[in-house]
């Protein structure tokens, strides 16, 4: 049986690097789930039409990591037809062999709610922006205003609400470097294993 690890939490919280670095410890494929949507909301015309037919080069876009992008994600993804088409995809990847990690907004409630490992990772918002405008390169007052409004956004719609799972363990990285971040995960991994 694979074992599968979810990781969910708002942007910039730290979920992608923990998500990779427990994927390379224990070799399991590792998915951005955020990716599929950012690759539909960049597609042009109908986006249910889009996740439909959402192709491997879709996703390799070098355009897909803006702010923009993550805005049109984060409209395209509360339309309950683009998040239908997407479950199966990513159904199927959770079940890789040895094992998999799905990171995004859904993965412990909709997408994979039997995961042996729930992690909801956060982090204070001001924390969060400034750890995203470094990476981008970008004015972090701005960054603040769009992760928020994304936030708000992906937190209040009607299907696959960002929340945490009942039995996700709660991670605020706040005040973690990411080494202890990603050895405090890797540690939840050996337990539920
Ligand atoms: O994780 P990332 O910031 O790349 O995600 C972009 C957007 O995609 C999120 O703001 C959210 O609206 C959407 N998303 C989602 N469900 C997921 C992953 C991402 O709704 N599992």
């Amino acid at each position: 049986m694979p074992f599968t690890i979810a990781i969910d939490g708002p942007a910039a919280s730290g979920k992608g690097t923990i998500a990779r670095a427990l994927a390379r410890q224990f070799g399991f494929a590792h998915l951005d789930t955020g990716l599929l949507y950012r690759a539909v909301g960049a597609k042009r015309g109908d986006p249910v039409a889009a996740a439909r037919s959402l192709a491997p080069e879709d996703l390799a876009r070098d355009d897909l990591r803006s702010a923009e992008a993550g805005q049109a994600a984060s409209r395209v993804a509360a339309i309950p037809e683009v998040r239908a088409a997407l479950v199966e995809f990513q159904r199927r990847f959770a079940r890789s062999e040895p094992g998999a990690v799905l990171d995004g907004r859904d993965i412990g409630t909709v997408i994979c709610p039997g995961a042996e490992l729930k992690l909801y990772v956060t982090a204070s918002d001001e924390i969060r922006a400034r750890r995203r405008a470094l990476e981008l390169g970008a004015d972090e007052a701005r960054i603040l205003a769009e992760l928020r409004e994304r936030d708000a956004r992906d937190a209040a719609r009607d299907v696959a609400p960002m929340r945490p799972a009942a039995d996700a363990l709660l991670f605020d990285t706040s005040e973690m470097s990411i080494e202890e971040a990603v050895a405090r995960a890797i540690a939840c991994a050996r337990e539920a294993g």
